[in-house]
C-alpha cells in the first residue's frame, strides 16, 4: 500500500516537475542576464493591472467564511452604497473561498454554487454563470473580484471546520484551483462572468501533500507541498512565482487594457517579498488576520519594515479588515481606529470585512472617515516609513503627495496610558519653522508647534496626523522619503531567512498550546529598508548615526525613478559600523540610465566614509550598486546615508 501510494506520488512530482521547468524556463526567458548588479537602464518594475492605488472594497471572508451567500454579499453591497462607503471609495465587491460547487466533469467548467447563488442558476444543476451577479454589481458601481486557488484544491479544503461549505463530488470534481486550469478558469472569469479581480491563493500548494491524512485516504489527489510556510528551505520559491506569473500572464492576454486586479495571496512565503511586486497588483506579507489585537499587531509588523517593496500598482497586503469583530468591534473603537490608522499609514489595501448590513453607525464612521482614507489613497503611493519604535510605542511617518505634507501615527501598542514627542526630526521638517498639524480622527487642528509636540495616548491608541511644515531638505529630497519610487532590483540576501522579528503569531485561539509554539515563518529578512539597515539597526558610519538614508547588503542594485525631475544625487557611503562582514571591501555606484555617473573607490570597514555626487539632470532612472569586491565570510552592511536627490 504504501510503497504503491509513494510510487504513484512520484509520478506526479515527476510530471509536476517537468511542468514547472517549463514554466520557470520561459520566465528565465525575461528575466535578466547572468549579472544582477548590471544597470538595466531604464525602470524595471512591469506596470499592469488597475491598482495604481491601494484596492478598496469589501470581502466576504472575514464577515461570512464559506457560508457566504447572494443575500449576504448584495447586502452589503447595499449598505455600502446607502452608507456612503462607495463614494468614500470602497468599489469592490469580492467573495473569498466558498462559492464554488464543482468542476464539471464534460469539459471542467467551474460550477457555482446555486443554494448560495440563485442568480447564478441556468438551464440545468451543472450550467450555472455568475454573469448576472456581477451585472447586478456592476450596476450598482461596483467593480466585482472572485477567488481561487493557484493548487488544484482550496484552502477550505485543507482547512475544513465543522460548519464549511464545500466543493462536492468525485476527487477530480472537488479540484476547483487553478492548477492545469488557468486558461479555462481565468477566461471564464473574466470573460464571460465579467469579474474585475481576483485573489489567488496558494493552498493547493502546502495543504495536499503525500504525508496528509486527507490525502492518504483518497480524498484527494496529492500535490507536493512547494509551499512549507515554518520552512523558507524547503519551500520552493521558483516554482511558485512562475505558477503565479502564470496567471498574470494569462489575465494580461485576457485583460490586455489591464483593467484587472491580481491579489496574490501566499502568506509571505516564498520570498514574496522580493518578488511580489513584478508579479502581483498586491501580495499578502502574512498569515491570516484573526480579530484579536495580538494577530493585528503580527500582520501589521509584517509589512510595517518592507516600505521599499511597494508603491502603485503594487501594494504590500498585510489582510483584509477585522474591523466590526472582537477586539475590533463597537465596544473596542480605540483599537478599531488604531487597526485602521495603521493600514492606511501604510498604504494597504482597504478590504472591508464586516456584515455591513447591520453595523453600528460608530464602526461606519471610523470605515468612512475621509481624511483617513485621503492618507492611504494618496497618489504618491508612498507606504510609511518607521521613524521611531520600541516595543511599546511606534511613529510611523509617511510622505505625501504634497512635497511639505506628511500623515504620521503615533501609535501606543500597549496597555498603559502613554506620553510621546513628535519632533521636526521625525517628520524631516526643519526645527526652527512651524507644523501645521491636524488630528484626524478629532477632525480638528492642533495648535502649530514649532521643533516637536507632547501627546498623551490612551492604551492601544494611535494619533493619526496630517503635517505641514518646511522639509529639512528645502530643494529636495531624501530617498527615504520617495519608498514609492525606489524598486529593489537586486537585494544582496545571500540565504533565504525567516524575519526573526515577525513571529508574534499565536495559534487560532483554539487553546492548543501542546508542542512548542510557532516560530518565524515569513521569509524575508536581510532586504534594504529606509532610514534602517536591512538588520534594523540605526545606519551608523564611523561612530556618526545617521536618522535619513537607505540600508542595504553589498552587491545590492536598488533602481530609483527620477523622471528627469532632479538635478543633483548625493550620499554619503560606506560599510555600516553594525556589519559584521568587516573583512570585504565594497564599492558604490551610481547610474543614470545605464550610465556610470559616480563611483566610490573600494571602501573597507575602517575607511572614512565617501562622499558620492552625481548630475543626474534629465536621468529618468537612477541605479545605486554596492558592489563587493573583496569578499566577506559574513553579509556586508552598507549604508547610503543621506541619500538625497536635490532641484
Ligand atoms: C486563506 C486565506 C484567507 C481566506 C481563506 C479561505 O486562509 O489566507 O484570506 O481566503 O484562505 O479559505
Amino acid at each position: 500500500m504504501r510503497q504503491a501510494r509513494y510510487g504513484s506520488t512520484m509520478v506526479t512530482a515527476k510530471a509536476l516537475a517537468l511542468a514547472l521547468a517549463g514554466l520557470i524556463a520561459q520566465a528565465a526567458c525575461h528575466a535578466q542576464a547572468s549579472d544582477p548588479l548590471a544597470p538595466a537602464g531604464r525602470w524595471s518594475l512591469p506596470s499592469f493591472g488597475a491598482a495604481a492605488l491601494p484596492p478598496m472594497g469589501w470581502n466576504s471572508w472575514n464577515a461570512f467564511k464559506t457560508q457566504v451567500d447572494e443575500d449576504k454579499v448584495l447586502g452589503s453591497a447595499r449598505a455600502i452604497v446607502a452608507s456612503g462607503l462607495r463614494d468614500a471609495g470602497y468599489r469592490y465587491i469580492n467573495i473569498d473561498d466558498g462559492w464554488w460547487l464543482k468542476r464539471r466533469q464534460s469539459d471542467g467548467r467551474m460550477v457555482v454554487r446555486t443554494r448560495a447563488f440563485p442568480s447564478a442558476r441556468g438551464s440545468g444543476p451543472e450550467d450555472t454563470s455568475f454573469r448576472p451577479f456581477v451585472q447586478q454589481l456592476h450596476a450598482m458601481g461596483f467593480k466585482a473580484g472572485t477567488y481561487s486557488d493557484i493548487g488544484r484544491n482550496a484552502c477550505s479544503q485543507g482547512y475544513p471546520d465543522a460548519d464549511t461549505l464545500l466543493p462536492v463530488g468525485s476527487v477530480a470534481e472537488r479540484e476547483v484551483g487553478l492548477y492545469e486550469h488557468v486558461e479555462q478558469d481565468l477566461r471564464l472569469y473574466f470573460e464571460e462572468w465579467g469579474f474585475d479581480y481576483i485573489k489567488v491563493d496558494g493552498c493547493g500548494l502546502n495543504a495536499f501533500s503525500p504525508d496528509k491524512p486527507a490525502v492518504q485516504s483518497g480524498q484527494f489527489r496529492a500535490f507536493p507541498a512547494l509551499v512549507v510556510s515554518d520552512a523558507i528551505n524547503q519551500t520552493h520559491v521558483d516554482e511558485i512565482r512562475a505558477l503565479f506569473a502564470q496567471a498574470r500572464d494569462t489575465l494580461l492576454r485576457l485583460r490586455p487594457a489591464g483593467d484587472f486586479v491580481f491579489s496574490i495571496c501566499n502568506w509571505g512565503t516564498a520570498n514574496v517579498r522580493a518578488w511580489g511586486r513584478e508579479v502581483g497588483n498586491l501580495w499578502r506579507t502574512s498569515d491570516d488576520i484573526e480579530p484579536r489585537w495580538t494577530r493585528m499587531l503580527y500582520n501589521f509588523d509584517s509589512v510595517a519594515t518592507r516600505e521599499l517593496y511597494s508603491g502603485p500598482g503594487h501594494w504590500n497586503d498585510p489582510d483584509m479588515l477585522f474591523i466590526g469583530h472582537g477586539d475590533f468591534d463597537e465596544h473596542h473603537l480605540t483599537e478599531a481606529r488604531t487597526h485602521f490608522a495603521l493600514w492606511a499609514i501604510e498604504a494597504a489595501p482597504l478590504l472591508i470585512g464586516y456584515d455591513l448590513r447591520q453595523a453600528p453607525p460608530a464602526l461606519l464612521d471610523i470605515l468612512g472617515a475621509r481624511e483617513v482614507i485621503a492618507i492611504d489613497q494618496d497618489p504618491a503611493g508612498n507606504q510609511g516609513v518607521i521613524a521611531y519604535t520600541s516595543d511599546d510605542l511606534q511613529i510611523i511617518v509617511k510622505q505625501l503627495a504634497a512635497r511639505d505634507e506628511k500623515a504620521v501615527v503615533i501609535f501606543n501598542r500597549g496597555l498603559a496610558p502613554t506620553r510621546a514627542t513628535l519632533t521636526a526630526a521625525h517628520l524631516k521638517f526643519k526645527p526652527e519653522a512651524p507644523i501645521a498639524a491636524r488630528d484626524l480622527w478629532a477632525r480638528r487642528d492642533l495648535a502649530a508647534f514649532t521643533g516637536e509636540a507632547a501627546f498623551s495616548l490612551a492604551p492601544r491608541e494611535s494619533v493619526l496626523l496630517r503635517v505641514k511644515g518646511t522639509p529639512e531638505l528645502e530643494h529636495g529630497r531624501y530617498l527615504s522619503e520617495m519608498p514609492a519610487r525606489l524598486f529593489v532590483a537586486a537585494d544582496g540576501i545571500r540565504a533565504l531567512q525567516a524575519d526573526p522579528q515577525i513571529h508574534r503569531v499565536v495559534d487560532w485561539g483554539q487553546g492548543n498550546t501542546r508542542g512548542s509554539g510557532t516560530r518565524p515563518a515569513l521569509a524575508g529578512w536581510g532586504g534594504p529598508r529606509a532610514d534602517s539597515t536591512p538588520y534594523n539597526n540605526e545606519l551608523r558610519l564611523r561612530g556618526s548615526a545617521f536618522a535619513s538614508g537607505i540600508g542595504a547588503l553589498a552587491d545590492s542594485r536598488l533602481q530609483v525613478k527620477a523622471d528627469g525631475q532632479f538635478t543633483r544625487f548625493g550620499a554619503l557611503v560606506g560599510i555600516d559600523d553594525s556589519s559584521l562582514g568587516r573583512a570585504g571591501t565594497v564599492r558604490f555606484e551610481v547610474y543614470g540610465d545605464g550610465r556610470l555617473l559616480a563611483q566610490s573607490p573600494d571602501l573597507a570597514a575602517a575607511d572614512p566614509a565617501y562622499a558620492l555626487d552625481a548630475d543626474v539632470r534629465g536621468v529618468g532612472t537612477l541605479e545605486l550598486v554596492a558592489r563587493e569586491r573583496r569578499a566577506s565570510r559574513d553579509p556586508v552592511v552598507v549604508t547610503w546615508a543621506q541619500a538625497a536627490l536635490t532641484q
